[in-house]
């Protein structure tokens, strides 16, 4: 099996598991990353998801450079949308996805993290796009989600040099929110916390977070229109009552 998936409570862990290419993903690994985001993504009694690496030293090392070197254009084409499927299913799905970065991100492994809604590094990590070595480029939209994460200049200097950054400048830069050891815990525990919100409120806070500056508008819109959601009422009305909420996710 190279993609593991566990459940503790309403928080799934998946972890891509090819420790003896430090997970680097081959067709097969990340296909099956794919489907099972798609899985968890519906699960409507998951709440959070994780994502992390098998084994001490990695959490993804990239997409698998032996496999990307037979490939044609078309072929190409096909490998940088099925990285995009799923970066997007984490991106997207309408429940938080934490990174546990336990080692190398490299590459497709920094693509897949800046996909998840929140990164977390063990003190061993090591993040960067290193593509630029191999001549060629991010593909699997770490172009976009690293300027967008931390900043155009901070993306064009990884970008281009291809420098690895260590747990510490990664927090620098904002790449990642916290360093912990073991990261796994750490996510877990967050990961929990998130489960236990609105999960009407946190899926359409995610969405807007999500949306270009020119979405102002539409999130003042939807911030009034959550308004008649009962999980709004609760929440507000608990709170001037002292007392903890009970959500409903309507
Ligand atoms: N693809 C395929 N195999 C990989 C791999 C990758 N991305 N990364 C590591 N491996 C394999 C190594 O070939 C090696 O296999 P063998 O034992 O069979 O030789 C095994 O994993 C262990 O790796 P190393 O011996 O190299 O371990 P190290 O500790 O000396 O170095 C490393 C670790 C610095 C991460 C180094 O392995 C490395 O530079 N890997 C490549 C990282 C990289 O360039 N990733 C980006 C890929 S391109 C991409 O992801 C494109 C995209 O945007 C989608």
């Amino acid at each position: 099996m190279t993609v593991d998936v566990a459940r503790d409570g309403a928080v799934a862990v998946v972890t891509i598991d090819r420790q003896d290419a430090l997970n680097a993903l081959d067709v097969e690994t990340l296909t099956e990353l794919r489907d099972r985001l798609r899985e968890l993504g519906a699960a409507e009694d998951v709440r959070a998801v994780v994502l992390t690496g098998a084994g001490e030293k990695a959490f993804v090392a990239g997409a698998d450079i032996r496999y990307m070197s037979g490939l044609d254009v078309e072929q190409a084409k096909g490998w940088g949308a099925l990285g995009h499927d799923a970066a997007r299913l984490l991106e997207t799905m309408p429940k938080p996805t934490i990174a546990a970065i336990n080692g190398f991100a490299l590459g497709g492994g920094c693509e897949l993290a800046l996909g998840c809604d929140i990164r977390f590094a063990s003190s061993r990590a090591k993040l960067g796009q290193p593509e630029i070595n191999l001549g060629i480029v991010p593909g699997w939209g770490g172009t976009q989600r690293l300027a967008r994460v931390c900043g155009i200049g901070v993306a064009k200097e990884l970008i281009f040099t291809g420098r690895t950054v260590n747990a510490e400048e990664a927090l620098r830069i904002g790449l990642v929110t916290a360093i912990a050891d073991p990261v796994l815990d750490r996510a877990l525990e967050t990961a929990h916390e998130l489960a236990g919100k609105s999960r009407l409120a946190l899926s359409l806070a995610k969405e807007l977070v999500n949306m270009s500056p020119g979405a102002l508008d539409h999130e003042s819109q939807e911030f009034g229109a959550l308004f008649s959601s009962e999980d709004a009422i609760e929440g507000l009305t608990a709170f001037a009552g002292k007392r903890a909420p009970k959500f409903v996710g309507r």
